[in-house]
């Protein structure tokens, strides 16, 4: 369906479309797409073991504990608000795990907020979360479970191929904003920078035989901005290209970020995922795109096989940090930490957490699990290194 629906809509464009737009279409454009597609049981969600791919929120306590201890450090830290006013707002709450643990957390330590908003743009997604939160919650703590009742709140976001998501229906807060692996499911255009040529767009048309297949266009002078910025901030890197290579550019996350940020009075935001900076990104050796999909935990690294498998596997990329970066600098009003996903992890204080407080733990399945969790999230080899934490500190205008 999505691929029947993708070809008439190429066929609309006049027989092709950028990737981005292809990439809107297989993740969100329709009913069925991957992210809109209902899913009545766990073995219709992307995440998970039954799914395609495992975040860090389902490994264990470990990220909740950490966005506890900067929820509980900002309320602390705060003199002149009312601290019954602090929100937490989760972008993209997957199976809503984190949310659950993290209420946990924060019941634990008496500081639960008074809402804890989840921003969501599948309404399967919606009565999943709800589902999922109810059950580990009551199997917590029964006045918890009521407690959190009255704190969750959802919001259904709309997305279109033009604007994507753009929140703005959505109160300004005081307090803490998470975006977990969000930005990596933007859609992304693809640009081909040559050495003796024109700056091209992949796109997608229609071949003969009725398949899929990419065909380069010149892209608009945005793009082409974009990409000689890029070329000239390698070279100021000392990474002089010399062979044709393919950057992603993101259309969608400064405007994104935008909003957000006009949406956070005081507080902190924090935003992760898998991505590298531009010194990393653009260096010599990285010619290729970094799309790629997921289905059922395998990575499907070759662009081609990207235009199969319509709406039924993720796509993705890595996230552009320094694009992040380059935005926070010009705000006036924050500040920010770029960090790798161990180091954010420590400095949140988790392993004293794990060193201290070892009650949690107390059935040796249980510990094995966790310890194992906790390594994976740290270890260079797995997440450590590979995923990137932008923390954002916003100051109090008032
Ligand atoms: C890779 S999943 C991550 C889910 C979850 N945060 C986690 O870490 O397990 C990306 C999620 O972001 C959602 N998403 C993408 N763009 C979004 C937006 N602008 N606002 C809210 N959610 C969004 C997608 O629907 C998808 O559920």
């Amino acid at each position: 369906m999505v691929l029947q629906n993708l070809k008439n809509f190429i066929k609309k464009k006049g027989g092709w479309i950028p990737f981005d737009s292809f990439m809107f279409e297989c993740l969100y454009g329709n009913d069925d797409s991957y992210y809109m597609r209902k899913k009545d049981s766990l073995a219709g969600l992307p995440f998970g073991s039954s799914g395609d791919y495992v975040t860090s929120a389902s490994l264990g306590h470990w990220m909740a504990k950490a966005y506890a201890n900067s929820y509980a450090r900002i309320i602390s830290e705060t003199r002149n608000i009312d601290k019954e006013v602090f929100t937490i707002r989760e972008y993209g709450p997957g199976n809503g795990e984190l949310a659950a643990k993290i209420l946990i957390e924060l019941f634990d330590q008496d500081i639960l907020p008074k809402k804890y908003e989840m921003l969501e743009i599948s309404q399967s997604f919606i009565e999943f979360q709800k589902t999922k939160i109810t059950d580990i919650l009551k199997q917590y703590n029964e006045s918890l479970y009521l407690r959190a009742n009255k704190i969750l709140k959802w919001k259904l976001v709309e997305v279109d191929s033009e604007e994507f998501a753009t929140n703005t229906d959505i109160e300004p807060i005081n307090g803490l904003v998470i975006a977990n692996e969000i930005i990596d499911s933007f859609p992304v255009k693809i640009a081909l920078w040559q050495p003796n040529d024109e700056i091209l767009e992949l796109g997608i048309k229609i071949n003969d035989e009725g398949d899929l297949e990419f065909q380069n266009r010149l892209p608009d002078d945005q793009l082409i901005e974009k990409v000689l910025h890029r070329k000239n901030q390698a070279r100021q890197n000392g990474h002089f290209w010399t062979t044709p290579r393919m950057l992603d550019i993101c259309p969608h996350t400064e405007r994104w970020l935008k909003i957000l940020m006009s949406k956070l009075n005081y507080g902190e935001l924090i935003l992760s995922d898998y991505g590298l900076e531009r010194y990393e990104l653009d260096s010599d050796h990285r010619v290729e795109s970094n799309v790629t999909a997921f289905f059922k935990h395998t990575q499907i690294s070759k662009l081609n096989e990207c235009l199969k498998n319509v709406g039924g596997q993720d796509l993705t990329y890595l996230v552009d940090f320094s694009q992040l970066s380059e935005f926070f600098l010009d705000q006036h009003d924050c500040h920010f930490k770029l960090k790798s996903q161990a180091a954010w992890l420590i400095d949140s204080g988790v392993l004293d957490q794990f060193a201290r407080n070892q009650d949690f733990l107390c059935k040796s399945h249980q510990m094995i699990e966790e310890v194992g969790n906790l390594q994976k999230l740290l270890s260079d080899n797995e997440m450590g290194q590979s995923f990137l934490f932008c923390h954002v500190f916003k100051k109090n205008s008032s």
